[in-house]
């Protein structure tokens, strides 16, 4: 797949590396923004209070599946439930959540561990090959209306658990 990636630090920067090395074309970019209307989708890997500013310096965004990593520190902008739901508004695509509970300093121990996700339906063949091409297992969630509550998760029980346990954690989720 062609992939663009908004923000290219730690987790743009970080999935962009697993992504080449399984055969994808990965565009990344940061401030300066740039021309995405050969992507087949974008990931959006900014700080949560830059979105509106990183798509307004991008061109060819329109309609394009977005997958947001994008945790709410800080808080969300006015009008949105959640950060998927701005994504969405900019691109008016289908759009997804995902790899926003992974840290990115584990990526190089996270082969085979479950990746959440939520998001549209058209979104999906997207999201799940590139979370399986970045080494993950998906784990489905529901639809976009869960992505508050993977915000809330990262929040509220994710960080925690890395606070109490001293830094970053992975898990896996398994039928019984
Ligand atoms: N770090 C983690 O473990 C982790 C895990 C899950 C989710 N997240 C979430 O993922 C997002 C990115 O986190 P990160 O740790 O990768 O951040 P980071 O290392 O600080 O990288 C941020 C990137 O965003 C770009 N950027 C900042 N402001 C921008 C703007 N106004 N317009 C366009 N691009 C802009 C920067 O561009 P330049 O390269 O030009 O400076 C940089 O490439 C955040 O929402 C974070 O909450 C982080």
């Amino acid at each position: 797949m062609n992939i663009a990636v908004i923000g290219r630090g730690n987790v743009g920067g970080g999935l962009a590396e697993r992504w080449r090395t399984a055969g994808h074309d990965v565009q990344e970019l940061g401030k300066e923004g740039g021309d995405v209307s050969g992507a087949d989708v974008l990931v959006v890997a900014v700080p949560a209070g830059a979105i509106a500013d990183a798509f307004a310096k991008l061109t060819g965004a329109e309609g394009k599946v977005a997958i947001d990593t994008t945790n709410a520190i800080g808080g969300r902008p006015d009008g949105f439930e959640s950060m998927t739901h701005q994504v969405k508004s900019l691109t008016k695509g289908p759009t997804s959540k995902s790899f926003n509970t992974i840290f990115a300093a584990a990526y190089d121990k996270i082969d085979g561990q479950s990746c959440l996700w939520c998001g549209d339906d058209d979104a999906r063949a997207a999201t799940e090959r590139l979370i399986r091409d970045a080494g993950l297992d998906p784990v489905h969630v529901g639809d976009i209306s869960r992505a508050a509550g993977l915000e809330d998760l990262l929040l509220d029980v994710i960080f925690p658990i890395a606070q109490d346990r001293g830094g970053p954690f992975f898990y896996t989720i398994e039928n019984a």
